[in-house]
């Protein structure tokens, strides 16, 4: 490996996985696949390619028992047939690794190499890294019962960041009898160009971090479809600084007065007081508030269904932030209709004195 750039956090190199505190299984002879390709020498291409048995079923050939020998070309994690890559400094995402040559589609670009842990350890160490205050994450799951860890070893695979939009993804391979998670090239790459995976059901970062892919179909989050180790902590970003859920700063009502923040417009505000706008309009509000919550409901209504029919126990973030948001905007326009009327009720002189302020002499905005 090339010398890192100056100023990478330093990690422990490897180019195997390492298992730590579990045993590694001994490949019997009987389990070993064996293809029939036959090499021809004439076509190099023959030895164990896209046909190959082998290949096709996601398991790499065993040295000495391969009928295309020294030929074979199905042991690229064994040989560490990785393309050329390069890391380099992204904005706002920290490291990331660019493509160093043309990448092919269906390529094997690297393997994902780190500790091989328990689903026990792995949470963990996911609380303990956060905790520590780590800012980046780098556990993904292997299997039902194992994960990698690749923070404190890895390759440089450690370093591929997450898109929404990816022109990589994982797969899972059985190599001398063990599953090994590799990163293809979904699509062409030229030289120069970042690689990134979607983490999604993967990632087990620990923590809710807002994605900054930049992709027209960006889910906001990253991982959002991991259920991981999540549950217990979840983490806002408020520019640079990230906040564990007990040392969230306490919301303070009284910047609010001074800065018009989302979703809380001056007029808005007005309207909550009773102020210049006549009370009508906050009717008009709430109802289109009610429309919009029912026309979101029906936009992810597909979604929910396909995804209670998968039986999966939470729907994708982006669907759950939509209908959010879309519930706050209705329970905010119910509670300023109703906060009006109530204002009407209690000090009738106040609404009636800005109502001939707004519009003297017209008729249709009388109070009723
Ligand atoms: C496996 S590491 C990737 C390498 C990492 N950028 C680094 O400097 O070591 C995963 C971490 O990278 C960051 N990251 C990756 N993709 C991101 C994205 N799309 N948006 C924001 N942060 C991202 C997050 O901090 C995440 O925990
Ligand atoms: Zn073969
Ligand atoms: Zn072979
Ligand atoms: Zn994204």
């Amino acid at each position: 490996m090339d010398q890192l750039p100056e100023g990478v956090p330093p990690f422990i190199h490897i180019s195997q996985n390492e298992l730590f505190g579990l045993k590694r299984k001994k490949l019997k002879e009987e389990d070993i696949a064996i293809c029939e390709c036959v090499y021809d020498e004439t076509n190099p291409e023959s030895a164990c390619g896209e046909r190959c048995l082998n290949v096709l079923t996601s398991t790499e050939c065993t040295d000495g028992y391969c009928p295309c020998r020294q030929h074979c070309r199905n042991q690229k994690f064994q040989k560490c047939e990785y393309a050329r890559t390069k890391l380099f400094k992204t904005e706002g995402r920290g490291w990331g690794l660019l493509a160093d040559e043309n990448i092919k589609a269906g390529q094997f670009v690297i393997e994902y190499c780190g500790e091989i842990i328990s689903s026990a350890e792995a949470e963990k160490r996911s609380q303990a890294y956060e905790t520590l205050g780590l800012k980046d994450a780098y556990i993904i799951s292997l299997n039902a019962n194992c994960f990698i860890d690749a923070t404190r070893k890895g390759s440089l695979a450690r370093f591929i960041n997450h898109s929404c939009q990816p022109n990589c993804e994982t797969r899972k391979w059985t190599v001398l009898g063990e599953t090994r998670v590799g990163i293809f090239a979904k699509k062409d790459i030229s030289v120069g160009n970042e690689l990134a995976y979607d983490y999604n059901f993967e990632w087990y970062g620990g923590a809710t971090v807002r994605c900054l892919c930049g992709a027209a179909n960006c889910s906001l989050f990253l991982g959002a479809k991991s259920h991981g180790f999540q549950e217990y902590n979840h983490v806002w970003e408020d520019g640079d600084d990230r906040y564990t859920v007990e040392k969230i700063p306490l919301y303070d009502s009284a910047e609010d007065e001074q800065f018009s923040s989302y979703g809380t417009s001056p007029s808005e505000r007005e309207l909550a007081a009773g102020g210049e706008i006549h009370w009508l309009g906050l009717f008009e509000r709430k109802n289109k508030a009610n429309a919009d919550l029912n026309s979101v409901y029906d936009e992810i209504r597909p979604i929910i269904e396909k995804h209670e029919g998968d039986s999966q126990d939470s729907v994708p973030t982006s669907v759950a932030m939509k209908w959010i948001d879309a519930t706050c905007a209705k329970y905010k326009a119910d509670f300023n209709f109703h906060f009006s009327i109530i204002k009407n009720v209690m000090c009738p002189s106040i609404l009636a004195e800005n109502e001939a302020k707004l519009s003297p002499g017209d008729g249709q905005n009388e109070t009723k």
